[in-house]
């Protein structure tokens, strides 16, 4: 887990021309989703691709506290022996998902509907993050919860013995949150229904069509309205995790500020609720092709051809921040280096991530010489267009993979070298990202550690 360990600072260091192939690593969001999944199936679910970060293997270990037989067989390739909807066992050890937010909100949806206790913690960053999103649907099923003041970990979930099914408009825009309703749905009778204003990642419902339950979605005035059937068999599958766009987006943002550059990313998922950064950087001007355009793992996925380019700043719809909630840090850093200024209005769940965002890319990006406006939605960035980012700052990474690559990216374009306090949890999410990226020619060292 991150954050439990030695601080490790990187420093990041102007570099030439990135060039090569960038293989990143499976989807996160879809390997979690696939483990549980398979935990929840009756047979052996093969999977493929899965990445390896630790959050993921934080679900891989609560799948097996659950009852589920996990077996790694070689990189990327796992096996699940599921116990079947309603089958979880009550686990005899604290389930501890560290940095995870997506890991520990969905195993609580999974679990509230079955006659078990559950207790579960994380790193610092997740115990300050908002459980009452998820205690609050699962709740209206019949599940208890006892947690710290505020809805906070460490907490215990009572699930339901006599489950109800529900029907929840989500009050944020948010994926977990929808995915704990709809795994709690599996094991209560009936329908559950949940109702979104504006769609977010939709990988939960391609999963479990694609794992046998009957699911459907419709638009309506209402909005996003997603049914599913209770209590159905999902049947063991195969798995083939695509490339996660989110990972992606930092070489394909780097090669786009390092002057020279042309690299290429393949096989990356551009499903329509994960692709909102790639259409805002061909706003902006980038020079990205999407090529080979097929489907892979029932995602859709391309090829990305990326070339360095003169970026202009811009507005950025509040309209696709879902579809790139997790790209508005490496966004703010291409907006660094544009021309003109870019704004990103409705952004305030930022606020509650691994970090809060827009403050930890404020302030580290005002450090390294980039004028910044914020509000508690807003994000705003002046760029320094032809006079370059400055850098020469260290920023602090607040245990959040996300902030921590930014600014190693930031490192690569700016005049001096940027630094962060602590690039350990970058393994949450992305373990190979200091050797893909030398590979394709940046220049990061590790201080200590
Ligand atoms: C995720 C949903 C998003 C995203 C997170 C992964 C998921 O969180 O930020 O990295 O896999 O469902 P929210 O549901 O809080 O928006």
């Amino acid at each position: 887990m991150s954050g439990h360990g030695t601080p490790i600072k990187m420093t990041s260091r102007k570099c030439g021309p990135l060039t090569g192939i960038a293989e990143v690593p499976g989807d996160k969001s879809i390997s979690h989703r696939a483990l549980i999944l398979g935990a929840l199936s009756v047979g052996e679910t093969r999977i493929s691709g899965l990445l390896e970060g630790e959050d993921v293997l934080d679900t891989a270990k609560a799948m097996r506290a659950f009852g589920a037989e996990v077996t790694q067989h070689g990189p990327g390739e796992w096996s699940v022996h599921g116990v079947g909807v309603g089958g979880f066992a009550e686990p005899d050890q604290v389930i501890d998902c560290g940095n995870s937010g997506t890991g520990v909100r969905l195993i609580m949806g999974a679990m509230a509907t079955s006659p078990i206790a559950a207790t579960f913690t994380g790193d610092a960053s997740l115990r300050k993050r908002p459980m009452g999103r998820v205690t609050d649907p699962i709740a209206m099923f019949g599940a208890q919860a006892y947690g710290r003041q505020g809805g906070k970990l460490p907490m215990t979930i009572l699930g339901a013995a006599d489950p109800v099914p529900v029907r929840y408009a989500t009050p944020m825009a948010s994926a977990q949150v929808k995915s704990a309703v709809l795994l709690a749905g599996l094991n209560a009778p009936g329908q559950t229904v949940v109702i979104e204003k504006t769609p977010t990642r939709d990988h939960t419902e391609r999963m479990l069509r694609g794992f046998g339950a009957e699911i459907s979605t419709e638009e309506t005035a209402e909005g996003h309205v997603i049914t599913l059937q209770g209590r159905p068999e999902l049947v063991a599958q195969e798995v083939a995790v695509p490339r996660d766009p989110s990972s992606a987006a930092f070489p394909v943002c780097a090669a786009l500020i390092v002057p020279g550059s042309e690299i290429v990313v393949p096989g990356v998922s551009q499903n329509p609720t994960r692709n909102g950064l790639f259409i805002t950087l061909k706003e902006m001007g980038a020079d990205i092709t999407f090529e080979n355009e097929r489907e892979e793992g029932g995602e859709p996925v391309a090829d990305l051809r990326v070339r360095y380019s003169e970026l202009h700043g811009l507005e950025v719809p509040a309209a696709r921040a879902s579809a790139q909630i997790d790209e508005y840090p490496i966004l703010s850093v291409v907006a660094a280096f544009a021309t003109g200024v870019t704004r990103m209005p409705g952004v305030h769940e930022l606020r509650v991530k691994e970090s809060d965002r827009i403050d930890a890319m404020a302030r580290g990006l005002e450090a390294n010489g980039v004028k910044i406006e914020e509000d508690e939605d807003t994000l705003i960035v002046h760029g320094c267009g032809p006079q370059g980012v400055p850098g020469g700052a260290i920023a602090a990474s607040h245990l959040d993979h996300r902030i921590a690559m930014s600014f190693m990216v930031l490192g690569m374009a700016a005049q001096e070298p940027v630094s962060v306090d602590d690039g350990s949890p970058i393994a949450t999410s992305f373990p190979v990202f200091e050797d893909l990226m030398a590979g394709l020619g940046a220049r990061i060292v590790r201080e200590n550690g």
